[in-house]
């Protein structure tokens, strides 16, 4: 629970070290990272980090979204700002641009590939028949690729055009952050798998994601923050569906022992990733224990009702 306190920038900098400390002790040439400055950030996951992928190509969340922090919506499935948008700030960035929308952005410093709803595996319903989004992980990959390769084409036109774009080599600098993975097990437990089924689906969830990890590094991305998934069981989807016993901080334990599993998985993914992509850092980042900080002390955050959630009628019409 510590760490919940925790300011990000003094994460980025542990991080920072770490990465040097690799870079001296494996004489790797491509971690000339010792100034410990993120150019850009390319950001893949769900509603945890979307800055407007899901509102730019399907459908903006409606108010009272963003009414406290941007006084309007801003794209983002959230009333304030997200761990991203901090993050974005502590590099010295502005938010990260969402690469769906083609309104106003700006990729120089990154793009985030996110999207409301995604899941690592191929979803079986999508948004409008469905309730997930069309961009799971695999297609965020493609995203990605396809920014890489066009970038630099667009920078080659010069003016304006490539103050819109990353530099080359921002991708091998660049920050690679991954927050995904509670869509997957949310879409087992609405899809009437048992509490077991979804567990035993966690190997093969977590093996999309180590997938899509190596396919970024082998397009020379090389700094990795992966965060684990949150206690789903704390989440008022969860406990308003799924009748379940509930631990002392009053959230369903069989769901988030079903997170805990993910979690251990996706760490020793991570343990295996650093014998497999050796010119990468790559830092495991424990989101778990800090959200359910929130709901096991919600006063020692402001909060007064950390499991009620207000219910918004939004209809997909397409
Ligand atoms: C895009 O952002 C970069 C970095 O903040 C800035 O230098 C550049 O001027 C921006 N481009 C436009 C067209 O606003
Ligand atoms: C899950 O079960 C409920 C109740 O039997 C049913 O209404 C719903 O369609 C089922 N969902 C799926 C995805 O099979
Ligand atoms: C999930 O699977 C792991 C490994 O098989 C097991 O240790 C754990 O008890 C399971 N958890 C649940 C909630 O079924």
């Amino acid at each position: 629970m510590e760490s919940s306190r925790i300011p990000i920038k003094a994460i980025v900098s542990l991080f920072c070290s770490y990465m040097l400390l690799s870079h001296i002790t494996t004489l790797s040439p491509t971690l000339a990272l010792e100034d410990c400055e993120f150019p850009a950030i390319f950001n893949f996951g769900d509603s945890n980090s979307d800055t407007g992928g899901l509102a730019a190509s399907l459908l903006p969340p409606p108010p009272p979204y963003g009414e406290t922090y941007f006084h309007m919506p801003v794209g983002r499935f959230s009333d304030g700002r997200l761990i991203i948008d901090f993050l974005a700030k502590s590099l010295g960035h502005p938010f990260l641009s969402a690469y769906l929308d083609s309104l106003g952005t700006n990729f120089s410093y990154g793009a985030n590939f996110a999207t409301a709803s995604s899941t690592i595996r191929l979803p079986d319903n999508i948004i409008p028949a469905g309730g997930f989004s069309p961009f799971y992980l695999n297609i965020q990959y493609m995203q990605f690729m396809q920014l890489k390769s066009r970038s630099q084409l667009i920078r080659h036109r010069g003016g304006i055009f490539a103050s819109l774009m990353p530099k080359e080599e921002y991708f091998s600098k660049a920050l690679y952050t991954f927050d995904i993975g509670q869509n997957d097990l949310g879409e087992g437990f609405f899809g009437n798998l048992t509490v077991q089924e979804v567990n035993a689906s966690v190997p093969d969830i977590i093996s999309g994601l180590s997938a899509n990890i190596k396919k970024i590094y082998d397009l020379g991305a090389r700094s990795f923050w992966i965060h684990n998934t949150g206690p789903i069981g704390c989440l008022p989807y969860i406990l308003a569906n799924f009748p379940a016993q509930t631990d002392e901080a009053g959230c369903a334990k069989s769901y988030n022992e079903v997170a805990q599993h993910f979690n251990q998985k996706l760490k020793e993914a991570t343990v295996q990733l650093r014998k497999d992509l050796p010119l990468a850092a790559i830092t495991y980042v424990d989101v778990y224990s800090v959200k359910y900080s929130l709901f096991k002390e919600p006063q020692k955050y402001g909060f007064e009702l950390p499991l009620v959630a207000c219910w918004v009628w939004w209809q997909v019409q397409l």
